[in-house]
């Protein structure tokens, strides 16, 4: 009897202990966690990656274990919905620049297409839903990426000149 109580305490409580961790929802943390490598090349960076997922949570389950490959510099989604507003697709990618020309959201066929780009590690968690968050986010402006640095280069070049000669 004793012995029968303890087995149903102990099937109970391990089968609590299992939803539990089943039920569990997945969070960025978990990813750098579970993902967290050396980065095979200056600047390497990971991006959630699918190819047409069922929707958001579905592909960002099976996300990132690879870094982009060298000639990609932004995370990519694309997510299409139905005319209810639910999530039909959702691909994401590592991309180059020219794949990010044509954010924003466009009707077809009855469905919503909304596409964003983002710059950064594992930035592509969420999904755009709308035109506000169908954006492509940078952490600077398009054409000015070589603008600054060579004029900050120089600046250092020249600063350290003046400090050589006047020791
Ligand atoms: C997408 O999924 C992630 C985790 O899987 C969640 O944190 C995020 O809020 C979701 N975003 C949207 C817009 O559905
Ligand atoms: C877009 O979606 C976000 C989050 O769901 C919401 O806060 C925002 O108001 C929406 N914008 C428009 C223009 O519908």
């Amino acid at each position: 009897m004793v012995l029968n109580l303890t087995w149903f305490l102990l099937v109970t409580l391990l089968s609590v202990k299992l939803r539990a961790v089943l039920s569990r929802d997945f969070t960025l943390k978990d990813i750098i966690k579970l993902h967290s490598s050396a980065t095979p090349y200056p600047g390497g960076f990971k991006c959630f990656t699918c190819e047409e997922a069922e929707d958001n949570y579905s592909c960002n389950r099976w996300a990132p274990d690879h870094f982009c490959p060298k000639n990609t510099r932004f995370c990519y989604t694309r997510h299409q919905m139905n005319a209810g507003g639910e999530s039909v697709s959702v691909t994401k990618r590592c991309v180059a620049r020219d794949q990010c020309v044509s954010t924003g959201c466009v009707e077809q066929e009855g469905s919503m297409v909304c596409i964003s780009c983002c710059e950064g590690n594992i930035c592509n968690l969420p999904v755009p839903w709308n035109q506000t968050m169908a954006i492509f986010s940078t952490s600077y402006p398009l054409n000015q990426e070589n603008r600054l640095c060579p004029g900050f280069k120089t600046s250092l070049f020249f600063f350290i000149v003046v400090l050589l000669n006047y020791y």
